[in-house]
């Protein structure tokens, strides 16, 4: 008989991020097991029994449960959620103080059980948890990832289809650094259909006359503030983006996603994590794609670097 993988991926924390990035793995069938572990097993169980109720309408039977952190020690995956919603007009790195307790906390739990996986972070600040997660768990660099500038890609091709009519998955490029105020879209990345974007835009100057790349710059940069300040917190947009590099990893897919990873030497950069191209594969964060840089979008990628490395100061 043939077997499937038995890929098992671990969500820790059941609010409003990790439950909808359990649905997302669930409804796409991304893996056979799915368990979910939250501080309030009560909620993990009734998360698990919401999203196994669909099974006869989703495209493949995933396995879910909510379990303990024994759990973590044959995961493929664990995803890092824990965290609250943010207080309006904070910024990301406000949120340092209250995560990084849960976050070393969870580490430690999941570590203790033998995972040798590859760990997925999302909470926030990302790229400070992730380089806290990589120190505190000892796992090689390739297997503690965070979700780095993903969404804000995204987010950019999105906003680049609102701002011309076309469909965003003609955007090609990257917004790259800190998941948070210093993240810069490296605009000398960006392609519309295979064109570089200042060129699209200038062919068809009559058309785009209206389109700026300053303010979709600036509007990428603050969806996330804006949507929190609309509905008091984000979960569809990081929980796509979550199943999205759970694919890419469970499948083998080597997709190239500004995850969130340790620079070491990349960029000049060493002993911080950023959201920059990275190959994903079964392993997790397997190789870096070092992309030649304008020197304005070189400056910019350095001050992230300082910004997210002065709030790693002192964390260890
Ligand atoms: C956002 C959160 C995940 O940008 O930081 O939606």
């Amino acid at each position: 008989m043939v077997t499937m993988n038995r890929n098992k991926v671990v969500i820790v924390g059941t609010g409003q991020v990790g439950s909808t990035a359990a649905f997302a793995i669930v409804t796409h069938g991304l893996c056979n097991e799915l368990v979910l572990i939250d501080h309030s097993a009560g909620k993990a169980l009734g998360e698990s029994h919401d999203l196994d109720d669909g099974s006869e309408f989703q495209d493949r039977h995933v396995k879910v449960r909510n379990g303990d952190y024994g759990d973590c020690k044959d995961a493929d995956i664990v995803v890092i959620t824990v965290g609250r919603k943010p207080p309006a007009n904070s910024t990301r790195l406000d949120e340092l103080g209250f995560t990084i307790g849960l976050v070393g906390d969870v580490v430690d739990r999941v570590m203790a059980s033998g995972f040798n996986g590859v760990i997925v972070m999302v909470s926030n600040p990302v790229d400070v948890m992730a380089w806290y997660a990589w120190k505190r768990s000892g796992l090689p660099r390739t297997q503690v990832l965070g979700t780095g500038t993903a969404l804000d890609t995204s987010r950019l091709k999105t906003i680049i289809g609102e701002e011309t009519g076309l469909d965003p998955r003609n955007v090609g490029g990257f917004v790259m650094g800190e998941h948070g105020d210093s993240q810069f879209t490296a605009w000398s990345t960006v392609s519309l259909g295979g064109k570089p974007f200042a060129r699209f835009l200038g062919d068809n100057a009559d058309r785009f006359s209206s389109v700026s790349t300053h303010e979709i710059e600036e509007k990428t940069r603050t969806r996330g503030n804006e949507i929190v300040a609309a509905k008091g917190g984000t979960n569809f947009g990081i929980a796509s983006t979550v199943a999205g590099i759970v694919q890419t990893i469970l499948w083998d897919e080597r997709r190239i996603v500004p995850v969130s990873t340790l620079l070491d030497g990349e960029y000049g950069e060493r002993d911080v994590f950023l959201g920059v191209p990275t190959e994903l594969r079964a392993n997790g964060a397997n190789e870096i794609v070092e992309l030649e840089l304008a020197d304005d979008e070189l400056a910019k990628l350095h001050h992230s670097a300082e910004l997210v490395r002065s709030y790693c100061e002192g964390l260890l």
